[in-house]
């Protein structure tokens, strides 16, 4: 597939054949050398004009172990900030002789919109509300194997899965809901209704205000941070109140399964959606997470420019 800009795109013959392409992967990153020559002679952009730790170093980290050339654009100290188009930027980069951007936007769409001005691959590192693709994939990757679940089409089949917190702002909530649904998870969907999207009834999920009444009887808890930087306006009229029905506090933690995965995509809020420290929780797996981020993200981008599609590979 040359591009990986949302999870409906992929569908699930596309998550199931990178998941599996991911334990390859995972195997490649335990040689004592983690580095195979897919993608030599590849150059492979960061574009992200918007904050990041863990995707834009795993993403970068994940194409140097395929041999991949990296170039990373750095948006404050470039000429967007003369007045460049996005446009221009794109298509600038893009004449230096790209394989595929890896794209971080605040406004939904623009990897379909870069797709239009580029023949390279575009690979989606979040768009505004709408997508974050890889951390879908890597989520589903750690709770299959979390969980020692073989890939297949419905291998979150039977599990119960909360997402807490703010939906409505949370690009990470809209693909793990797609993802997780698509391999047979049954999903819950918690928070205050002012942080649900109007639409939430339509999605395929059970929806509740009641953290307390589900969080003792699920496979996997998934929290979310309060994406301030996306609010205009005071949605929660007041954290304090908000971590009292939707933290991860001691009491709540008592009361998870002992088997209960908790995940969070990062970065965290403690003191807002986590008052527990992860590491004294029994299956805290927000770690695992991150260094399964890098397998995940070798994996997609050897679907998009490895072998089958390589130009150079002949
Ligand atoms: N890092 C994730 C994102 O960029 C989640 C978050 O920021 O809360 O969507
Ligand atoms: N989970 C996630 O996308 O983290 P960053 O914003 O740090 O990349």
């Amino acid at each position: 597939m040359k591009h990986l800009r949302s999870i409906p795109e992929l569908g699930v013959d596309g998550i199931v054949r990178i998941l599996n392409l991911a334990d390859h992967m995972v195997e490649v990153n335990r040689r004592p050398v983690p580095k195979v020559p897919a993608l030599v002679g590849r150059t492979v952009v960061s574009l992200f004009f918007e904050d990041s730790t863990r995707t834009r170093i795993s993403f970068e980290t994940a194409a140097k172990r395929l041999s991949a050339d990296t170039m990373t654009f750095s948006v404050s100290t470039s000429s967007v900030n003369k007045g460049e188009s996005l446009r221009d930027t794109v298509e600038t980069v893009d004449a230096m002789g790209v394989a595929a951007f890896i794209v971080r936007h605040k406004t939904s769409g623009v990897p379909w919109q870069l797709s239009e001005w580029t023949d390279a691959s575009i690979i989606n590192a979040g768009d505004g509300w709408h997508q974050h693709p890889t951390q879908a994939l890597l989520d589903c990757h750690t709770i299959r194997t979390e969980l020692g679940r073989s890939v297949g089409r419905e291998c979150l089949a039977g599990l119960r899965i909360a997402i807490v917190g703010d939906v409505r702002h949370s690009r990470v909530a809209r693909s793990d809901i797609q993802a997780f649904t698509a391999l047979g998870a049954h999903v819950i969907v918690v928070g205050p209704r002012t942080l649900l999207p109007p639409e939430v009834h339509t999605w395929p999920v059970a929806v509740t205000s009641d953290l307390d009444s589900v969080i003792g009887d699920v496979d996997v808890l998934y929290m979310l941070r309060m994406q301030r930087e996306r609010m205009n306006e005071a949605l929660v009229p007041d954290l304090g109140e908000y971590s009292n029905r939707f933290a991860l506090d001691r009491a709540r933690a008592s009361r998870l399964r002992a088997d209960c995965l908790v995940m969070h995509p990062g970065p965290m809020n403690r003191g807002v959606e986590m008052m527990v420290d992860p590491s004294d929780l029994a299956r805290s797996v927000i770690t695992r997470q991150v260094s399964n981020g890098v397998a995940v993200r070798m994996a997609v981008l050897f679907d998009a420019l490895g072998e089958a599609n390589s130009e150079v590979s002949s």
